[in-house]
């Protein structure tokens, strides 16, 4: 083990309030200090069960988990930008090096290139980070035990089914994106035999940007929206999502592919509208805002989306574990948080 994580280790144990809070002063100044001061802080919680690194932990999604996993297990954050190691997955050497020294039991891996549009304009950049950088994760996970929680999605399936998809259904994606992703999934079952494949859909938080937000602001600028109404999906608050990921990790489910979503399947024009309808209900709008729905074809995107990508949690019940609410509670819960 990294010497400095038996000095950590032995400041969380053994160090009363005092001398905690005097080491925390002490190392706060530098990098390095805050990222051992968050660790101690951390520590100091008398719930905390395990190591747990989230890799992404800047992202929409990356946001929520740290939120929701943060008062039951030690957290190191981690991506490009910053957060308490800096991590590039395309980076081999340094990922092999950072889940080493940071010796989590469970890594949550949220990273990810999830420019769909980006992707596609992108594909070497898409596969080096959603496949190559997902290699790297797994290998690492596998190199010190960890088990891996991989976040994948909805685009992996061609929405042709028209029913939508249980986690038995064979994957066939239609753009750059979801294939750079499934590249992702097969890595990692590859490498890592220890992992859970959370696959999920039309993510939305408080914590990046997203959909509903765009809708949002749109509509308070009093924007006529032209919204495609015949693609038809699962939308997920990351809020919920995270919990269910941390409902998985506690209850150490069988590992595999599980699919998570929120209840209740909508179009993009569905979901506008439900968001200028709970706006309007708020007295967020100044004036009627028109929402119509258009075809696929009248959006200018150089990528083709499944018409049908709605995902079923098969595997989720049949492990017994706590069914997500309906979409539309989501969606009004993450319109007060917004609020708030
Ligand atoms: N958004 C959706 O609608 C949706 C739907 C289905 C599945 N998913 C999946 O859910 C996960 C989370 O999505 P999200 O919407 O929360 O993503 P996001 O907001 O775009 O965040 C992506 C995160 O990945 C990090 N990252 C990107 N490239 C990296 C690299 N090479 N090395 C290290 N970190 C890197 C970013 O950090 P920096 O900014 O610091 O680089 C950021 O923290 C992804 O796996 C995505 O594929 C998303």
């Amino acid at each position: 083990m990294n010497p400095q994580w038996d000095a950590c280790t032995s400041r969380l144990f053994n160090l009363h309030v005092f001398a905690l809070v005097t080491s925390q002063r002490e190392c706060k100044s530098t990098a390095e200090g805050a990222f051992w001061y968050n660790l101690v802080q951390r520590g100091a919680n008398e719930t905390v069960k395990g190591r747990v690194l989230v890799i992404g932990a800047s992202g929409m999604l990356g946001h929520d988990v740290c939120a929701r996993f943060a008062p039951h297990f030690t957290l190191v954050t981690a991506s490009r930008q910053g957060g308490d190691v800096r991590l590039d997955i395309t980076d081999g050497e340094a990922t092999r090096r950072v889940v080493s020294e940071t010796a989590p039991d469970v890594v949550v891996l949220c990273a990810a290139y999830t420019d769909v549009d980006g992707c596609e304009r992108n594909p070497e950049e898409a596969y080096r980070i959603n496949a190559f950088g997902t290699a790297n994760v797994a290998s690492a996970c596998t190199e010190v035990g960890a088990r891996l929680l991989y976040v994948s999605t909805d685009y992996v399936f061609d929405g042709d089914k028209g029913d939508g998809y249980t986690e038995w259904d064979a994957p066939h994606p239609l753009n750059v994106y979801g294939a750079s992703k499934l590249a992702g999934e097969a890595w990692i079952r590859e490498v890592c035999p220890r992992h859970w494949t959370v696959r999920t859909a039309w993510l939305y938080g408080v914590g990046g940007r997203c959909f509903p937000r765009t809708i949002l602001r749109a509509a308070r600028e009093g924007k006529p929206l032209r919204v495609v109404n015949d693609q038809r999906g699962s939308p997920t608050f990351t809020w919920d999502l995270a919990g269910a990921l941390l409902e998985m990790v506690q209850r150490e489910v069988a590992y595999g592919t599980y699919h998570v979503v929120n209840g209740g399947t909508a179009t993009w024009y569905e979901l506008a509208c439900e968001v200028v309808r709970l706006a309007r209900e708020r007295g967020w709008l100044s004036a009627e805002v028109s929402v119509t729905p258009i075809h696929s074809h009248e959006w200018p995107s150089p990528t083709r989306r499944p018409a049908c990508s709605v995902l079923k949690m098969e595997r989720w019940r049949w492990a017994g574990l706590t069914p997500l609410r309906h979409w539309r509670a989501a969606l009004r819960d993450y319109m007060y948080r917004l609020e708030a």
